[in-house]
């Protein structure tokens, strides 16, 4: 996938060459060396081989077409995209791009952050963002250097573009190397897309949802303000003050607005079923706030299920993030129940798409506008399926992610193993998609 240009790109400080020079925008210049025949090249030292090269000058990176030689010990060091390696000595660069949703409020590195980056070497391009929730000047205080939005693009090739959620949609080859949720990898829409723009450019798709350690937990998240907020708006919903639509605000704001609703009534029953991970421990800290003590549920209360004491509850968090085929929290005829208390249920895991979804009783996700939905009179039954709930408390959201993924950044290019992983994932998905566009070529069905 990669071209040699790119390739040449990655093996970046370790070379100097000198020749024609081509200005590309952003001050990123080609050469296009003499044209090298493979029979008139010199001879190859025995500890070296040919591989296209790169220099760089200042602020200015220099990629020429022709093969430079270098020794075996420096290509080692040299990274291709697909392997995301380079030398211990080569700090990443990091640019942080604009997100082109105009809710999305959070920001992947925030400005502390930011300075502690750059006060490890690391250079940090951060691009103007009217909708982020950190000025811009404060990441210029920081040390960063600012660039407009969309300017990732033309980003010096080395730099890691690092994001949080979807890329516009131009251009049509993505050449650099993006950290983001790319939601490609499970068949979603736009997957095929994303990947083939990756394909195209010979880029890389580092993506956070796959940036786990040797168990498999997930090194960067937002699951616990998601579940803060998902419980949130179930009581704030079941107290009959959730406002439409939502705006995103502070946990101050919403602390307050869960402090207004208290009447002093007797208070719901609330479930938390995934009490244990992230988003379950966010789902009880805003139910504490709230004034009440939930039941928790976690793998080991689900084994066998006591669906009529879930359905005695008033309100229900679904928290569960599940790996496999698993019995459904709830069905049709519990909606359809008459004996049912339940009247609430907030489904912060919003896995509608999936095969393993336990809450199969609704099939598309609530909006901001229309935060709550009803499934049945009754009983009444309501659900509120929102899925970026974190981007409702966008400030507290970033410090909290941002403080997960700065030590990750940190090792970034070095041969650390979750990025390695990362990579792999990437790798895999880009040859899914080869393997069902062969099939499709060759006239037979997609496998799903
Ligand atoms: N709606 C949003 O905006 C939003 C934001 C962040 C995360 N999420 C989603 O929330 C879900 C949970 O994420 P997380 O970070 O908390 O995951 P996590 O791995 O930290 O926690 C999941 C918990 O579910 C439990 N669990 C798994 N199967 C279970 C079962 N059958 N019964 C009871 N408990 C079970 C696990 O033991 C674990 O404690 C994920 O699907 C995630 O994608 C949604």
């Amino acid at each position: 996938m990669a071209t040699a240009g790119h390739v040449a790109a990655r093996a970046g400080r370790l070379l100097t060459v000198s020749d024609d020079v081509v200005l590309l925008p952003d001050s990123t210049r080609r050469l296009r060396g003499p044209a090298v025949r493979p029979d008139a090249r010199p001879s190859r030292p025995p500890d070296s081989h040919w591989i296209p090269g790169i220099q760089e000058s200042g602020t200015s990176q220099v990629v020429f077409t022709n093969p430079v030689l270098v020794s075996d010990s420096a290509a080692a060091r040299a990274p291709g995209p697909s392997d995301s390696v380079c030398s211990m000595a080569e700090l990443p660069r990091l640019w942080v791009r604009h997100e082109v949703r105009p809710t999305e409020r959070r920001a992947p590195i925030v400005p502390s952050d930011a300075r502690r980056l750059v006060e490890r070497g690391i250079a940090v391009t951060v691009e103007e963002s009217p909708q982020r929730a950190f000025p811009i000047g404060e990441y210029a205080e920081a040390g960063c250097a600012v660039a407009p939005s969309g300017g990732w693009v033309d980003a010096p090739l080395e730099a890691y573009v690092v994001g949080l959620k979807e890329l516009p949609d131009g251009p049509a080859e993505l050449v650099h190397r993006h950290v983001f949720f790319g939601h490609a990898y499970k068949g979603q829409q736009g997957a095929g897309e994303l990947l083939r723009r990756f394909a195209a450019g010979g880029g890389e798709l580092l993506d956070i949802e796959y940036l786990v350690d040797s168990d498999g937990r997930r090194l960067a998240a937002f699951g616990h303000w998601a579940g803060y907020v998902g419980a949130a708006l179930a009581v704030l919903r079941f107290r009959g003050t959730l406002p439409a639509p939502l705006q995103p605000s502070s946990k101050e704001a919403l602390d307050a607005a869960l402090g207004a609703s208290n009447t002093g009534k007797t208070e719901p029953a609330a479930i938390v079923v995934g009490a244990l991970g992230r988003v379950g421990r966010g789902a009880r800290a805003a139910l504490a706030t709230a004034g009440i003590e939930p039941t928790c549920w976690d793998l080991e209360e689900t084994r066998v299920l006591d669906r009529p004491a879930l359905l005695g509850h008033d309100i229900m968090v679904n928290a569960v993030l599940t790996t496999g085929p698993t019995t459904p929290l709830l069905t049709k005829e519990d909606v359809e129940d008459p004996a049912r208390r339940l009247s609430v249920v907030s489904d912060v895991t919003c896995d509608t798409a999936s095969d393993w979804n336990v809450l199969p009783i609704y099939q598309h996700t609530t909006s901001w506008e229309r935060p709550a939905r009803r499934l049945h009179d009754d009983p009444p039954l309501e659900i509120i399926a929102i899925d970026n709930l974190p981007s409702l408390l966008p400030r507290e959201a970033s410090v909290a992610f941002s403080a997960e993924l700065t030590p990750q950044l940190m090792t970034l290019g070095t041969a650390d193993p979750a990025w390695r992983r990362c990579a792999a994932e990437f790798r895999a998905a880009l040859e899914r998609l080869e393997r069902r566009e062969r099939l499709h070529e060759a006239g037979r069905p997609r496998p799903t």
